[in-house]
């Protein structure tokens, strides 16, 4: 314990950058100014109206009490028909953990799979507080540079050559956060075949499926069964406050995974769980179709200043080669902005650019504190 009585384990904890920018944005927001919003991955669309209702419909009919620690078992019979039903994977439900967020998840694969000095590989640039889980658990979070000569993913070759006596996991996500490309299921193959050889554990981050253009969407459960597999309503679904995702954990370790959701969370939120359920029908699968097709509008406007810019070839996020040396942000930028956003032709190019030029410097990559523009 230090002076100020913080444990020694926060040290390593930095802040996520992208929340303080969305506070410091409300912040001017309630001073009356007008911002668009570039800085936390969410949609500018509010939550499919199904689900909405379903969230409301749960509150009406009282269900508001703690549900069991891994979720209702019809949303995790849901989730698994889903799978069947998008990518021929069978999944047991039973292997399906719901949870608060897959910020929920991923603490408890986390605290499951990596001991005291254990070490995770992944991604850098990647998802900054993926390094954050493994430190809370005191282990090594180790990233490994990933460039367009690997459209910004790791490689069976680079998880090689990376792993060490110490390392007990890899950790990968297709789409990436933030580049928005992917693995190819070959790769994800060989990675796979990588880790296992050498005893360790493939967690895989999936939370930006369903956002694909172009590139051929798979998921690693169709790969094998001892992986981890992370996903969320967040982004697909828009559901980003509601705090819901789940993890699909090899039946090995569920009961750890249970035991621990238990004490840590005891159930995910109620409501949110009950609207999930419409998520999967008709009415809610036509609406977040419409919206992927509004985000694939402005990611090819997004890229096409960054041509201009910098880039020698460039090809457009989301497919297995990408190349793309500054553009690292896009896809998720292309998620964020509002419609009437682009109808402001003059300021369209100079917004693009100040992003990039501020992604050079992005919290996604090795940590440096955000620039703050206002
Ligand atoms: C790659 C990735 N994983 C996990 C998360 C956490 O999302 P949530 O907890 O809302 O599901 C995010 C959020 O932006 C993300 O980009």
């Amino acid at each position: 314990m230090n002076r100020e009585g913080i444990a020694q384990r926060m040290k390593s904890i930095r802040p996520f950058y992208v929340m303080e920018l969305l506070a410091r944005a409300r912040a001017l927001e309630a001073e009356g100014r007008s911002i668009i919003h570039m800085e936390v991955g969410e949609p500018d669309f509010a939550t499919p109206q199904p689900i909405v209702d379903g969230g409301k419909r749960a509150l009406d009919e009282g269900r508001t009490g703690y549900t069991p620690a891994t979720g209702i078992p019809e949303l995790r019979r849901a989730i698994a028909d889903d799978y069947k039903k998008r990518y021929g994977a069978e999944v047991n439900p039973e292997r399906i953990v719901v949870t608060p967020g897959s910020s929920g998840a991923l603490q408890l694969v986390m605290s499951v799979l990596v001991n005291p000095g254990e070490a995770v590989l992944m991604a850098d640039p990647g998802y900054p507080c993926n390094r954050h889980f493994v430190q809370l658990v005191a282990g090594e979070p180790v990233t490994v540079p990933v460039g367009a000569e690997s459209g910004y993913q790791l490689t069976a070759e680079m998880v090689e050559k990376a792993w060490s006596d110490h390392t007990r996991a890899v950790m990968v996500a297709t789409p990436s956060n933030p580049t928005g490309t992917l693995l190819s299921r070959e790769e994800l193959e060989s990675i796979y075949r990588v880790v296992s050889q050498r005893g360790g554990v493939l967690i895989v981050d999936e939370i930006y499926q369903g956002l694909v253009y172009g590139g051929e969407s798979c998921t690693a459960l169709a790969v094998a069964d001892d992986i981890f597999v992370i996903n969320s309503f967040s982004k697909y679904y828009g559901m980003t406050g509601w705090r819901l995702g789940w993890l699909v954990a090899p039946e090995s370790h569920l009961g750890a995974i249970e035991r621990l959701a238990q004490n840590i969370f005891l159930s995910a939120p109620t409501p949110a769980q009950y609207a999930a359920l419409s998520a999967f029908g008709r009415d809610t699968q036509e609406i977040v179709e419409q919206r992927k097709t509004a985000f694939q509008a402005r990611r090819i406007i997004c890229c096409r200043p960054c041509v201009i810019l910098d880039s020698k070839s460039l090809s457009l996020p989301a497919a297995p080669s990408i190349s793309m040396p500054t553009a690292q942000l896009l896809p998720m930028i292309a998620m964020h902005l509002p419609w009437d956003y682009w109808s402001r032709k003059a300021w369209r190019l100079l917004r693009v650019w100040i992003l990039v030029t501020i992604n050079r410097n992005s919290t996604f990559a090795s940590p440096t504190p955000p620039i703050f523009l206002t």
